[in-house]
């Protein structure tokens, strides 16, 4: 009997100590201490033994009884040590680099504008998108049968207006609100009914400028693209003008700058195709019928306007080749700005 309860024991705290969790002990503890255990039931049996022999079983099954509860107690906790150092702090595995968000390409170099333009002391302006033919075409001089309106230019909305083909629209927004003098910038997006290819798209954007005062001249037009221009494209870039034809400015020039790419070197450039000059703005003298149209005084004051075209120019900056990566939104393209 005795030999029996030590053997009891020794199995069942072999048992405990290879318990893998919680559930498995708590098992183990009714299997080993519950009213049905082996153990108990040889306790059970002490009474009916004769007298001489019951101190000798009651005391190895005292003993056992308490190495059996140790030995679950034992376990309990190396098992809890071993959940808790599961999830502690491991100062030494590398950190996770957090994702850093950063500026659109076009929203990068719309501020590199802006800022160039505020330094010249112009102010940001806007205006709607979704506009009317008034602020788009009329106001503009540019009357109803001009090819510009034609359908397949311009994205005519549902029940009236369109959507700007240009951000010239503000320019007599503004000028409605405002006497002279004028001096802003107006950076936006416009639509044009395009088909989509690597260099068109239906959507794109635009820097317009306008300056009005007295006395303003073709001197100053110059002047401030030209200083634009180098700000934008390195001091040596050099401006040059070539006439051309916008309804709300006369005279009106395309403003095209040296290639600092190849600086005319090279046949091949991607950038001035071998031409050594790249356009980068169209602008001109504000035409009287424009004033006429916000109720300035032609006699009384001059002006000039610019519009630029942001994509082309910072496609030529970043070496992107294709249009439509800009309103994608792949954050493996804009990641690399
Ligand atoms: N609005 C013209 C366009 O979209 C660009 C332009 C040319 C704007 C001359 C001007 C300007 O203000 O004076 O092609």
């Amino acid at each position: 009997m005795l030999e029996e309860v030590q053997q009891l024991q020794s199995t069942a705290v072999g048992e405990i100590q290879a318990a893998q969790d919680q559930k498995a002990l708590e098992e183990l503890r009714v299997r080993h201490l519950g009213r049905k255990s082996p153990l108990r039931q040889a306790m059970s049996q002490i009474g009916k033994l004769p007298t001489a022999e019951r101190p000798a079983l009651g005391q190895v099954a005292g003993q056992a009884q308490k190495a059996i509860q140790q030995a679950i107690e034992d376990r309990e906790m190396a098992l809890r040590q071993a959940a808790d150092a599961g999830c502690s702090l491991d100062v030494t595995l590398p950190g996770r680099q957090p994702l850093f968000g950063r500026a659109h390409p076009l929203t990068q170099l719309t501020d590199e504008l802006v800022g160039i333009f505020q330094g010249m002391g112009f102010d940001v302006a806007d205006g709607p998108e979704a506009e009317d033919e008034y602020h788009n075409f009329d106001a503009l001089n540019t009357p109803t049968d001009h090819p510009a309106r034609d359908l397949q230019d311009t994205f005519y909305l549902k029940d009236a207006g369109l959507l700007r083909t240009q951000t010239s629209t503000v320019q007599i927004r503004v000028m409605e609100q405002t006497p002279p003098p004028i001096r802003i910038v107006v950076p936006g997006r416009v639509y044009r009914k395009e088909t989509v290819d690597a260099t068109h798209h239906f959507a794109f954007h635009q820097i317009e400028g306008l300056y009005v005062d007295r006395g303003v001249s073709f001197a100053d037009l110059k002047g401030t693209i030209e200083a634009m221009g180098q700000q934008l494209l390195g001091g040596d870039a050099k401006m040059r003008l070539r006439p051309h034809f916008f309804p709300f400015t006369e005279p009106s020039v395309e403003c095209d700058f040296t290639c600092t790419i190849c600086g005319g070197r090279n046949a091949t450039c991607s950038i001035c195709k071998g031409t050594g000059w790249i356009e980068i703005a169209g602008a001109g003298m504000v035409d009287p019928a424009v004033f006429e149209a916000v109720g300035y005084d032609s006699e009384e004051f001059t002006g000039f306007a610019f519009g630029m075209g942001l994509e082309r120019i910072a496609m030529m900056r970043y070496g992107i080749d294709d249009i439509r990566l800009f309103l994608e939104n792949d954050l493996r393209f804009t990641r690399q700005f």
